[in-house]
């Protein structure tokens, strides 16, 4: 495989969907990138075992503390782990921490992530939840840029689906996922492909 590709991070606290997806588009040929690191904020997290199934190392790193940010002492780990595997991008798949600027600097315009609703809308927690509480008529993922803030950075991707009459949260949960799968694995293809010019918030995609 080529070494020119450009080399991607992973950090999942979870289940891990869409780190599989991502690597398996990756071992299709379907996304020319390199997945070099897998690390996560919970040992228990399913997206650590997809390691030895890619063949890409995988890390539980010690976050420090239990919720939101990781601490000072942690967040460098982080930082100095990806250098040392040369990743470029770091694709934030169901990471549960918000990062902090210093973080960010690290990797300019290079941390994305995927959010489980239309953003602006539904920013946080259990976005899909919030969606179908509220009774929206027609929900969907974005794939952003990463901030300091929460969920507020520049959209690259956004793709919409219907919440169907006979929909119950379950079913609406099922479906928005594959559908993330899909449109990260496309986002990706895009940023990998450098298919895309920003404006300052505006993404601009070109075919
Ligand atoms: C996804 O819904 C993603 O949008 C959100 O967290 C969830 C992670 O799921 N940020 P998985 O671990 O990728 O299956």
């Amino acid at each position: 495989m080529s070494t020119n590709l450009p080399s991607v991070g992973i950090l999942a606290s979870g289940r891990g969907s869409n780190c599989e997806a991502i690597l398996q588009a990756i071992a299709e040929g379907t996304l020319a990138a390199k997945a070099s690191l897998i690390l996560s904020d919970n040992p228990k997290a399913g997206a650590l075992e997809l390691g030895s199934k890619f063949n890409v190392p995988a890390r539980y790193l010690d976050p420090g503390r239990p919720h939101a940010r990781l601490t000072p002492d942690c967040e460098p780990r982080y930082v100095r782990a990806l250098q040392e595997a040369e990743v470029e991008w770091v694709i934030l798949a169901g990471f549960m921490r918000i990062l902090s600027k210093d973080f960010l600097s690290h990797f300019p315009d290079r941390v994305v992530n995927i959010h489980p609703s239309l953003l602006p809308s539904f920013p946080g927690l259990d976005a899909v939840g919030q969606a179908f509480a509220h009774g929206v008529k027609v929900t969907g993922c974005t794939v952003h840029f990463v901030d300091a803030g929460m969920d507020t950075g520049p959209i690259i991707h956004q793709k919409a689906i219907d919440v169907l009459p006979g929909d119950t949260e379950a079913s609406l949960r099922k479906r928005l996922l594959t559908h993330e799968h899909r449109t990260y694995v496309e986002a990706l293809q895009i940023l990998m492909s450098k298919r895309y010019d920003r404006q300052g918030r505006r993404v601009v995609i070109h075919s």
